[in-house]
């Protein structure tokens, strides 16, 4: 699939104030995005399973990494979360919640556990009953979605504050760009990954005890499973090489083995947030093509997620939440920026183009696949107080069905407010790409908006 000209290999900021700025810009890098300003279909019900999404905005899952020690909500994990259901989004999804507690990626990641549900239990309906009310002001009727992301870090692992990738297969550049050697941590063996399974299952039990409407089995950025994806390399093992059923096999079996445990009656939701191209070269990655193609930095051939989320279908998946890249290793094909984070390069490809292949891989796999499934797309935020009026074309034209935000959410968790009612995001609000909040993940911090709002700041 190719997706971006030459036009799009360099970089320029963000610079336009006006709509016909940004369709001027947008037609010189000759992006196809429409845009339609009667933003009603965007107040439109959604129906997953037995459970309705009252509109079609999202947040998106954003680590804050506030959680307690022991994994449960903090103050100010409530006070995020209690923002977000103030601003009247439809479906909110919790951020990556670690499946294995030995191996966070943070030591203040959350966790849900046997000991903390009952915390867990209050933060749910807490947030449902602001949401509630939010939404009730807003005219929507019933509360907003809560699906709870659930997340083995994998090669993004740390053991108590020191890196321990836990890997599916060697990688080099994957290995330098977060700066450990071969010889720090491990590769997982079969048998590890075996017993894992059930991990997801015994979690997601406890999600629904809390109150959560449903799980994501996170298959993206890069973490275990969505590692284990594009893992031709990983050798001798039932869990990889060039055979797709058997890279897809873990994957697979996560979500059979937790089907079978609890979710016969179709009233909690699984779900997963699939990352459909990760950009990492061939013979490895995910979604990426045979040869280096002319698209920097591989080129994109979707036949293998298609495969996939046919895979997911027959298992009742109805609701996917799509993304890509690996925010490790080329975090502007995840989240297009006008700042990097410290120490890193700009990237040679012009942010807008990031937009775009993020909003065009999601339409080719929506209609490549069954209209009963759902799909959610990601990476707006980069296109500030114009996003609505794409997001309104795209679900207009059946490209996606819910738009979620993710630093935009962090910048002004009352954008959906402002959209519906106000037909428009306050542009003095909005996200501006300067990539803080990733630089506070990165110093292991709490995770915001450090622009937009006074609880965060970034001390080097
Ligand atoms: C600080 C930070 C934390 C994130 N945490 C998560 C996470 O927990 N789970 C996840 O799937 N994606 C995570 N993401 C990715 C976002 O959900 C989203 O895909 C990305 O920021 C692009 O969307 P946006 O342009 O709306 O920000 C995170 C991104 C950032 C910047």
């Amino acid at each position: 699939m190719k997706v971006l000209g030459k036009e799009c290999k360099h970089f320029e900021p963000f610079k336009y104030k006006i709509l016909t700025q940004l369709k001027q810009k947008l037609s010189e890098l000759n992006l196809a995005l429409d845009f339609n300003d009667d933003l009603a279909v965007l107040k439109r019900s959604l129906s997953i399973g037995n459970k309705s999404i009252p509109n079609r905005l999202a947040i998106q899952p954003m680590e804050g990494f506030d959680a307690k020690r022991d994994g449960r909500p903090s103050f100010l994990t409530v006070r995020r979360y209690s923002r977000y259901a103030k601003g009247g989004a439809g479906l909110i999804w919790c951020e990556a919640t670690s499946i294995s507690e030995g191996y966070k990626s943070n030591q203040h990641q959350l966790a849900i556990t046997k000991e903390n549900v009952d915390e867990y239990r209050k933060f749910v309906s807490h947030i449902k009953k602001i949401s509630k009310s939010a939404l009730e002001q807003l005219g929507f009727s019933g509360q907003c979605l809560f699906i709870l992301q659930l997340n083995h870090s994998g090669r993004y692992c740390k053991k108590g504050d020191t890196k321990y990738p836990i890997r599916a297969y060697h990688n080099y550049q994957l290995d330098k760009a977060i700066n450990v050697s071969e010889q720090d941590g491990k590769i997982i063996e079969d048998s590890e990954l075996i017993a894992l399974e059930e991990k997801w299952g015994e979690k997601a039990l406890l999600a629904r005890d809390a109150g959560f409407d449903g799980v994501d089995i996170k298959a993206c950025h890069g973490y275990l499973i969505s590692e284990l994806l594009g893992a031709r390399e990983r050798n001798d093992s039932l869990y990889g090489g060039y055979d797709f059923a058997n890279r897809s096999r873990f994957f697979l079996n996560v979500i059979k083995k937790l089907k079978k445990r609890c979710f016969k009656n179709g009233d909690f939701i699984i779900t997963t947030r699939l990352g459909i191209y990760d950009g990492i070269p061939y013979p490895n990655g995910f979604g990426v093509a045979p040869l280096e193609g002319e698209e920097f930095p591989a080129s994109i051939d979707l036949t293998e997620p298609i495969k996939l989320i046919n895979e997911l279908d027959n298992l009742g998946i109805k609701l996917i939440n799509i993304s890509a890249g690996n925010p490790h290793y080329k975090p502007h094909i995840t989240r297009p920026y006008d700042i990097p984070v410290k120490g890193a390069n700009l990237p040679s490809e012009h942010p807008l183009c990031g937009v775009y292949r993020l909003i065009k891989m999601t339409s080719e796999i929506k209609k490549s696949i069954s209209e009963e499934i759902k799909i959610m797309g990601s990476g707006y935020s980069y296109l500030r107080q114009f996003s609505p009026y794409i997001c309104a074309d795209l679900i207009k034209n059946n490209e996606v069905d819910i738009c979620g935000f993710g630093r935009m959410a962090f910048a002004n968790p009352e954008f959906p407010r402002q959209i519906f009612q106000q037909d428009e995001i306050n542009p003095k609000k909005v996200c501006v790409g300067c990539s803080q909040c990733s630089q506070l993940m990165k110093n292991g911090k709490s995770t915001g908006c450090v622009i937009r709002d006074p609880a965060y700041e970034v001390k080097s």
